[in-house]
């Protein structure tokens, strides 16, 4: 059995403090409690990914090839931008001399080409002064009295001039030289390789500019990740052509309460509700949905991760097909990259939470588990959007967003509570009834 640490308690809401006080979760097959009866049979569909995006990963696996696998970084590749279009420039990687049994391409070719028909992966993005930022905001860290701590938050806090971008004018004009999908508002990355928006990171970054009273620069994200949901039907894992299919911990509704805690802005509120429970239908839709019945006999919904996608991610591409090497067959190898794609919208990334042999990375299972914490983020969001339906005065979607919290609430107790342990346990649905 795996045990392992969840997010500090301390970063939820205080109005379900009870509720999210678990601090330990372990995974376990949980046959005992409920017998396992999962109704759920939709795979879910797969959309080819953009021309780009395929042309990059083929760049990608030559460079590979190329400048070997010391620091090399599958996601710089994906990364970049054309300067001529796509084909005129596949049209010169295709003509590159190639040698060897495996058609390799010399370093000296292949930087230049890069240097050619490439501009910089940071370049989509340009250094941007957010409006709010001041050196040391009114009121800030009231509590923080110790003057070398003081100045370390000051520091840490300047750190957002330096996280903040905006869209290069290059991306708007010609968004297919681009992998970085265009947002309306300026953004703020997370720095370093990560340099795009990332959707569960953007919690964290809030609540940071919340202390800084940086209360635009935080609306300016959640307005993004509306874009997101109204452009794609639910926020992307991040803003890159190569993440559209899966998503990440759903935390938008989080974002939007604690905005509205600090600022009050009714607006936001009525601009952000209709994108959560356009949210909340993605979370509870056929493929991340699986109905458990209990021992009693009665149906309990919860979610899971649940990546549409079946292919190598695109942005760790020879990584994903190196593990898959192990696999024979086709559907095997989609399975497993579905599930490593899903084990990416989890936010974990690679646990051996996911695995069915701890020792083992091929036995990552991530769809065949309902986790604890997505279950637990889709209930705060459904509180959440009762009490920002409430805000708004609007009485019917405020009762039934409690209900259906309600429901999630018993479904989370009866599904994954164990009284002898004392902790809620992830449920892995058995083999034989894989969906
Ligand atoms: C999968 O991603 C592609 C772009 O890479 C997008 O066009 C498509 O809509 C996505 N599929 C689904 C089902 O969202
Ligand atoms: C791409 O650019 C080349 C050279 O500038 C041009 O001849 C060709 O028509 C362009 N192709 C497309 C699809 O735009
Ligand atoms: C060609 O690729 C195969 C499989 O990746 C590898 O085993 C082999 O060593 C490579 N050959 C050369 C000459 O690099
Ligand atoms: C951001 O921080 C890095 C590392 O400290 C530094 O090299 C860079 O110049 C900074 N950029 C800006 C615009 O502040
Ligand atoms: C589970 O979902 C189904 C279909 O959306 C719904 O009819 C049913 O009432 C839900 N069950 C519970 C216990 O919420
Ligand atoms: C788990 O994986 C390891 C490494 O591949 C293997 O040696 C071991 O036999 C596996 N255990 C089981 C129970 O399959
Ligand atoms: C409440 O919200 C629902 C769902 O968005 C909407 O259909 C309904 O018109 C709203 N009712 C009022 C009174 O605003
Ligand atoms: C379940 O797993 C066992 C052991 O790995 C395997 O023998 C069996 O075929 C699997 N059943 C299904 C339906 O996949």
């Amino acid at each position: 059995m795996n045990t392992f640490l969840v997010a500090d308690p301390s970063d939820m809401a205080q109005q379900n403090r009870n509720l999210f006080s678990l601090s330990l979760l372990s995974l376990a097959t949980m046959t005992l409690a409920t017998s396992l009866s999962p109704k759920c049979s939709v795979r879910g569909p797969v959309v080819a990914t953009t021309p780009l995006v395929t042309f990059l990963e083929r760049v990608q696996e030559t460079a590979l090839g190329t400048f070997g696998e010391e620091d090399f970084d599958p996601k710089l590749y994906v990364d970049l931008s054309l300067k001529f279009n796509l084909s005129k420039t596949e049209k010169a990687f295709d003509e590159l001399p190639r040698s060897g049994e495996n058609g390799t391409v010399s370093v000296k070719d292949l930087k230049v080409f890069i240097a050619t028909f490439f501009d910089d992966a940071g370049d989509d993005l340009v250094y941007y002064d957010p409006v709010d930022f001041v050196p040391e905001p009114e009121g800030f860290l009231p509590k923080v009295k110790n003057p070398e701590v003081r100045s370390w938050a000051l520091e840490v806090h300047a750190l957002w001039k330096n996280l903040s971008r905006k869209v290069s004018d290059g991306v708007l004009e010609h968004s297919e030289l681009h992998t970085l999908l265009p947002l309306p508002e300026a953004v703020v990355v997370p720095g370093s390789r990560f340099r795009e928006v990332y959707y569960w990171d953007s919690y964290w970054v809030i609540r940071g500019l919340l202390a800084s009273k940086m209360y635009e620069t935080a609306k300016a994200i959640v307005t993004n990740l509306i874009f997101l949901v109204d452009t794609y039907g639910y926020v992307l894992n991040g803003a890159r052509a190569y993440y559209t299919n899966r998503s990440q911990p759903p935390l938008l509704s989080a974002m939007v309460y604690e905005i509205y805690k600090r600022t009050c802005d009714v607006e936001l509120v009525r601009k952000a509700l209709p994108a959560l429970l356009k949210e909340h239908a993605f979370w509870n839709s056929e493929i991340h949905k699986v109905t458990i019945q209990d021992a009693q006999g009665f149906n309990h919904n919860l979610s899971r991760y649940y990546a549409i996608w079946n292919k190598p991610r695109p942005e760790s591409s020879t990584i994903d097909k190196e593990s898959a090497s192990k696999f024979f067959g086709n559907s095997e190898k989609q399975q497993f990259y579905r599930d490593v794609a899903s084990a990416a919208e989890s936010g974990w990334d690679f646990s051996t939470r996911w695995m069915r042999n701890t020792s083992e990375f091929t036995t990552l299972s991530t769809t065949s588990i309902l986790p604890v914490d997505l279950n637990v983020y889709i209930l705060k969001m459904e509180l959440d959007i009762a009490f920002l339906a409430k805000v708004l005065g609007n009485k019917s979607t405020m009762e039934s967003f409690m209900e259906v919290a309600e429901a999630r609430k018993n479904a989370i107790n009866s599904v994954f509570w164990d009284a002898e342990k004392g902790q809620w346990l992830d449920y892995r649905l058995t083999n034989g009834t894989i969906c």
